[in-house]
């Protein structure tokens, strides 16, 4: 069994270090009108599930990037790359002059509307973090995230929280238990940019946004109650992605046949997230999923669990 342990003590400067970050799950997302800086504020509820980025950092002199696992090809490597971003924010903030070549293992869908590109700039802050011996605390590791995409710093902090401002204002939320999903991919991603600006123009730009989150979800998710979590499940974006991608109605109607207690489009999409009553029944959903043929493939997990974190 692999031993997650807490981040690195300052001075101890290990040759390599891999850490594990989560992918993450939009219980509710409600989107308020865009702002001047493109940004669209929001009230969300996200859950971190165990499909995981993991991004091994060894020293070196430069700074270099290798992606494997599933969508690999489709993951830039240039200077866009969200893990390469993080590297060199965390070496200005810190003064650090060192490299180190990053390992991308991928195991959140790629373009998924998981924030799996979130995860490996999460993984590499803490990483980094460790091999460099920068001991950052986790704040400052967080407010250096926020700088490179607002599901950054979830993707540090894991489990259940509440977003506000861009989703990087984050306000744990109390969970009893686990809950269990099967989540249907999507061959084709689609861009966040994109679904935010089809929402803006079919909303034309004149929508609420509650104060705070729904109280009939976090009163689920306190109660550990899958049935309740599924009727309260939401998700302004929906329609948006749904209009990029029609097929998705035919995905989401499919886990609704096979008894997902709530089913959505996850984030900004296209992979469809159908809770389950247990893992048992994902399992079920996932194969019901796989077996219709409305997906690319279907794979389960379960929420919440911990942030990016030092693995060895
Ligand atoms: O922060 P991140 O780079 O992940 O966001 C990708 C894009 O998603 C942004 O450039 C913006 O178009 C959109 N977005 C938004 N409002 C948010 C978060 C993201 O409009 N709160």
């Amino acid at each position: 069994m692999t031993t997650l342990k807490h981040l690195s003590s300052v001075g101890e400067q290990p040759a390599s270090v891999l850490v594990r970050a989560p992918g993450k799950v939009n219980l509710s997302l409600h989107v308020g009108p865009v702002g001047p800086d493109g940004y669209h504020p929001l009230v969300t509820v996200f859950q971190a599930v165990s499909l995981y980025e993991d991004v091994r950092a060894t020293a070196s002199e430069d700074l270099t990037l290798a992606v494997q696992g599933p969508g690999a090809e489709l993951v830039p490597t240039d200077e866009s790359n969200l893990a390469l971003r993080a590297a060199r924010a965390l070496a200005e903030h810190t003064g650090v002059e060192q490299g180190a070549h990053l390992e991308i293992t991928k195991g959140v869908p790629v373009a998924g509307g998981m924030a799996g590109g979130s995860a490996d700039a999460a993984a590499t802050l803490v990483a980094l973090d460790a091999l460099w011996g920068t001991g950052l605390l986790r704040e400052e590791l967080c407010a250096v995230g926020a700088t490179l995409g607002a599901d950054v710093p979830f993707a540090l902090t894991g489990h259940t929280a509440v977003g506000t401002g861009r989703g990087d204002t984050l306000t744990p939320a109390m969970v009893h238990g686990q809950f269990h999903w099967a989540f249907a991919l999507r061959s084709e991603g689609l861009s966040t940019p994109a679904v935010f600006r089809h929402f803006d123009a079919i909303t034309e730009n004149d929508h609420d946004m509650p104060d705070g989150a729904d109280t009939a979800l976090m009163s689920a998710l306190r109660a550990g109650d899958a049935e309740r979590l599924g009727a309260a499940l939401s998700n302004d974006l929906q329609a948006s992605a749904l209009d990029l991608a029609p097929d998705l109605r035919e995905t989401m109607a499919a886990a609704r046949t096979a008894g997902a207690l709530g089913v959505i489009v996850s984030g900004s999409g296209p992979t469809i997230a159908a809770l389950g009553r247990s893992r048992q029944h994902a399992l079920a959903i996932a194969a019901a999923l796989t077996v219709a043929g409305v997906c690319e493939s279907a794979v389960c997990a379960s929420g919440p669990v911990p942030g990016a974190r030092v693995v060895v």
